[in-house]
């Protein structure tokens, strides 16, 4: 792969971009990959970031970071209701945003900022560029299937799919093949109104912004990404898979545990099922106990992230039966954060237990590592779908977090017959990535696209 940042660190930079990312580690990585990316492309590069989960700057000498307040209360400060916490961004931020994007275009006249990037989800943004006369270019963070799935959520509403009712989940949405009704990607919020709120905005915005970038590819999301093309005839550019373009700097919120690795040199090749549900899922006690026992009589070795926070009613790992701890001191290792980009691409580990954050999933893919899928709201739903269904790539546990189910399915992934199939076909599906990402690439290409684009503002 060709390394995109060094030849041209030394060139003349002539136009800056702004970027700005949703304060969610899920969304804060494609943003500063995709800034990355840019800038070995020859632009400069300033991230405008809330004071609420600011990315760490020090890693990036080479981009300017401008933070600007987002008027959290501490108990807003949290992602215990995300719908409400993206609605007061969009809100609180305004003012903040519009004033320093006014400064830094009358303080970068040598250097004309060519257009703002922003993540769809500050819709907000949109009038702030319109009343200043700059492109706005979307950054969407997931999958292109799962953005469709929001965007007709008016549909899904006006044929009753939504609110889902407990006797429909299994049954198939036609409009929306090949999802469940229990797959439309919501999310819990104290009031649903606002999130139907939220997503028209978004999708509203995103028709009126100048271009859209996805962490995506042509052969992975043809058909939906032809679907898009056709809702939103606007330029679109699925350059993914970000992160593949070149070594990136770590834009993790949570110190990863380096552990991982040394654990992992131990261990057999692909004997490891690796265990993460993200930075936002969580869980409660009795589900936690059945993912722990279920692992543990599964027999397979297995790296378990528990991030703090993420059991209700502790602080980590605290519910776990002593009995557990005692069977499983040799074969587990359990860790608070994981460096994850590093653990797929071990050797060591054959099988991925996520719940299908877009990142997650993207990241298995381009290690060649089948996923056993447990997703818990939004996009990775639809995603967890696609991977059981349309790629077949990983299976999905249907039920619930149940031991024996899970013990089951964590032999039928690493050891049956099934699971080598799953692993053929994501190897298979690894070599599209990679011809996507060379020269004459379909991402590369896009790529290409998207910055002639931009130089022609
Ligand atoms: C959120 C949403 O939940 C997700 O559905 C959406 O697609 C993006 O935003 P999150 O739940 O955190 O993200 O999942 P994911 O998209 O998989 O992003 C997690 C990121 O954290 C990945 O890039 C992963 O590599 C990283 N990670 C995860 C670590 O670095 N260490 C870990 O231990 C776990």
């Amino acid at each position: 792969m060709e390394n995109l940042r060094e030849p041209q660190i030394q060139q003349k930079r002539s136009r800056r971009l702004i970027l700005f990312p949703v304060p969610l580690q899920g969304h804060i990585n494609p943003m500063l990959q995709l800034a990355e990316i840019l800038y070995s492309r020859g632009f400069s590069i300033t991230i405008i970031h809330t004071h609420f989960n600011s990315p760490t700057s020090s890693n990036y000498p080479y981009f300017t970071f401008e933070p600007i307040s987002d008027g959290l209360s501490t108990t807003q400060a949290s992602t215990s209701d995300i719908v409400a916490l993206l609605t007061i961004l969009n809100v609180n931020c305004v003012t903040p945003f519009r004033e320093c994007l006014t400064r830094l275009l009358s303080e970068n006249q040598e250097e004309p900022i060519a257009c703002l990037i922003c993540d769809g989800i500050f819709h907000f943004t949109q009038a702030v560029a319109d009343s200043l006369k700059l492109p706005r270019i979307i950054l969407r963070a997931t999958s292109v299937a799962s953005f469709l799935a929001l965007h007709s959520f008016p549909l899904l509403l006006q044929k009753g799919y939504l609110p889902k009712q407990d006797s429909q989940l299994e049954e198939p949405v036609p409009e929306l093949p090949p999802l469940k009704v229990k797959d439309i990607p919501v999310m819990a919020t104290h009031d649903p109104k606002i999130m139907y709120q939220l997503v028209a905005s978004i999708s509203k915005e995103m028709k009126a912004s100048s271009g859209i970038i996805w962490n995506s590819f042509e052969d992975l999301e043809q058909f939906a990404l032809t679907a898009v093309r056709q809702e939103f005839p606007i330029p679109i550019f699925p350059i993914g898979p970000f992160h593949k373009y070149s070594p990136a700097s770590s834009s993790s919120l949570l110190i990863q545990d380096p552990s991982c690795i040394s654990w992992l040199d131990k261990q057999a090749p692909r004997s490891v099922i690796y265990v993460s549900f993200g930075s936002l899922a969580a869980m409660n006690e009795t589900e936690f106990v059945e993912t722990a026992w279920g692992l543990a009589n599964s027999k397979r070795p297995f790296l378990w992230v528990v991030r703090p926070g993420s059991i209700y009613g502790s602080d980590w790992i605290e519910q776990l039966p002593h009995l557990f701890l005692e069977n499983v001191s040799e074969k587990g290792h359990i860790v608070k954060w994981a460096p994850q980009k590093e653990v797929l691409a071990h050797p060591a580990v054959g099988g991925f237990w996520t719940h299908n954050g877009w990142n997650s999933t993207v990241e298995s893919i381009c290690e060649e590592v089948p996923m056993l899928c447990r997703p818990c709201f939004a996009d990775q739903m639809v995603n967890a779908r696609y991977v059981s269904h349309v790629w077949r790539i990983g299976m999905q546990l249907e039920n619930g977090l149940e031991r024996g189910e899970i013990e089951r399915s964590i032999r039928r992934l690493m050891v049956e017959k099934d699971g080598e199939e799953m692993r053929e076909r994501v190897i298979k599906l690894k070599e599209k990535v990679d011809l996507s990402l060379r020269k004459d690439g379909s991402s590369c290409k896009s790529l290409e696209g998207l910055v002639s684009f931009i130089l022609s503002f």
